[in-house]
């Protein structure tokens, strides 16, 4: 379907997000027919570029990435493309002014202000939008994150965007929630019969929650530095994963039922603090060491415009934290969530790990397990226990009935953000954290955070290529469990 007619800003426009992200999913949704003719897409940064000077550098810069030999279509595209300099660090006039001469006259139309620039710039920008009076009935703001590092500070920007735009214009984005196999978990959960009666704690052991990279920080020290795995991608992207596991089935699909199940899932939360950290939660941060066959250098080394500072030797490249959702339906199943930079492969995937059988009649064997991938190649697996083929002992092993997105739909399977820029253009919040959501995730990190910094201990060494400190294994060797590391 054709999204409305739209006038979508984007701010920081010619940022690694908008370049890399934003623009290649715009390109491919306008290939596919599914933005309207008359939509237009605005980037605005301090560049002091012309339109001309933005087509060109999108022309140079995002097309020899999507491979398009579609003259037309790229024109089409390109066309659509205009630039508006603009400083919100000071009072810029001239950047307001020509903003609004170019959205003059379309105050009819849906108008998205998408803020792909750091936090702090969002009251700022939110705040020159009100001034110039663009904000409109039918606006909406989209929030990349990081929402803030801490509650306070989440609170602070909600507080700041809440003063100029309602709830239902913000859409918080976690590009998790667009990926296919994120969607496609609630499909397999709540459009199927036969899992939700063992979806729960009598019948499943533990989940894990994994999202590996193997690519390093080089050049993203400033913001690293203050992020750190955990507030980069545990506050946000896995607790969503965990949400979408853990919640109870919504009574519809529409934009608040999912997010009210969510909300109550990380209410659910058990917290981690004090001497608990220890025990629930491994930092690491990656030393020099080996990636696919190439020598990499450690996360203090890293090239970078900037020097190591104090904060640079705390921060951790990698976390694994053990956690509880304390309800009827998940009591004392540990969902245990890792992610990390310099790991050996990048994959992202939930698995969840069934119990054994009650009682075995034959050697060997072991639990069912359901793999969903995210990436790469994403998929779903159950892993069940097969007879391999012969006429000696009967040994039950583990064989896993697997769905291919590309290889059964045949279909390209969309990008994340290309699914997420089509709902903010065509008004559906259900995939976007509500203001409850977020503050709620914060408050289940911000414990952790305050013991980390409160020990004197820096995070676990880890070579680079490996798959993080020796710590993660022992998380769940203790309870005499294992991360699942098979294809
Ligand atoms: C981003 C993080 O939100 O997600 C990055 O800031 C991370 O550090 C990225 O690399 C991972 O996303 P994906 O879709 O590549 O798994």
């Amino acid at each position: 379907p054709t999204a409305h007619v739209a006038d979508l800003v984007v701010f920081g426009g010619t940022g690694d997000l908008s370049m890399r992200k934003l623009l290649p999913a715009l390109f491919h949704s306008d290939r596919d027919g599914r933005l309207a003719p008359q939509t237009r897409v605005i980037a605005m940064s301090r560049g002091g570029l012309t339109d001309a000077d933005f087509r060109g550098k999108v022309e140079a810069e995002v097309r020899p990435r999507l491979h398009s030999g579609d003259d037309e279509g790229w024109a089409r595209f390109l066309g659509r493309l205009h630039h508006v300099s603009v400083d919100v660090g000071g009072p810029d006039h001239a950047g307001w002014r020509a903003l609004t001469h170019l959205l003059a006259g379309r105050e009819n139309i849906d108008r998205v202000f998408y803020l792909a620039s750091p936090p702090m710039t969002f009251g700022p920008f939110c705040r020159g939008v009100q001034e110039a009076g663009l904000a409109t009935p039918r606006s909406r703001v989209v929030l990349e994150k990081p929402l803030g590092r801490d509650l306070a500070g989440a609170r602070r920007i909600n507080d700041e965007v809440g003063a100029i735009f309602e709830e239902r214009q913000i859409f918080r984005i976690d590009h998790y929630l667009g990926k296919e196999t994120v969607q496609n978990l609630l499909v397999l959960r709540f459009a199927n019969a036969f899992l939700e009666p063992v979806w729960n704690s009598l019948w499943i052991d533990h989940v894990q929650i994994t999202a590996a990279e193997s690519v390093g920080t080089p050049g993203r020290r400033g913001y690293y530095d203050q992020a750190g795995a955990l507030r980069d991608m545990v506050q946000n992207h896995l607790l969503q994963l965990l949400c979408l596991v853990a919640m109870e089935p919504p009574s519809r699909n529409d934009r608040e039922s999912i997010r009210d199940e969510k909300l109550k899932v990380l209410q659910s939360l058990r917290q981690i603090a004090g001497t608990e950290a220890d025990r629930f939660t491994v930092r690491g941060q990656y030393v020099s060491g080996e990636v696919d066959g190439r020598a990499v250098p450690g996360y203090l080394d890293e090239p970078d415009h900037t020097a190591p500072t104090v904060a640079s030797h705390r921060v951790e490249t990698f976390t694994a934290i053990r956690a509880e959702v304390k309800n009827w339906r998940w009591a004392g199943v540990p969902f245990y969530l890792r992610t990390g930079k310099r790991m050996p492969h990048r994959r992202s995937e939930i698995v969840v790990q069934f119990k054994e059988v009650p009682h075995s009649i034959f050697p060997g064997g072991g639990p069912n397990r359901l793999v969903l991938r995210l990436g790469p190649s994403e998929g779903i697996h159950l892993h069940i226990m097969a007879k391999e083929p012969g006429a000696g002992e009967v040994v039950p092993r583990p064989v896993p009935l697997s769905l291919s997105f590309a290889d059964t739909f045949r279909a390209r399977v969309p990008e994340a953000y290309e699914r997420l820029l089509m709902d903010v253009l065509s008004g559906n919040p259900t995939l976007f954290m509500r203001r409850d959501e977020v503050e709620a995730a914060w408050s289940w990190i911000d414990p952790i955070i305050a013991t980390w910094e409160s020990g004197g201990s820096p995070p676990e060494p880890y070579a680079a290529g490996t798959p993080g400190p020796a710590a993660a294994r022992e998380l769940l060797g203790r309870s005499g469990r294992a991360w699942y590391e098979e294809d």
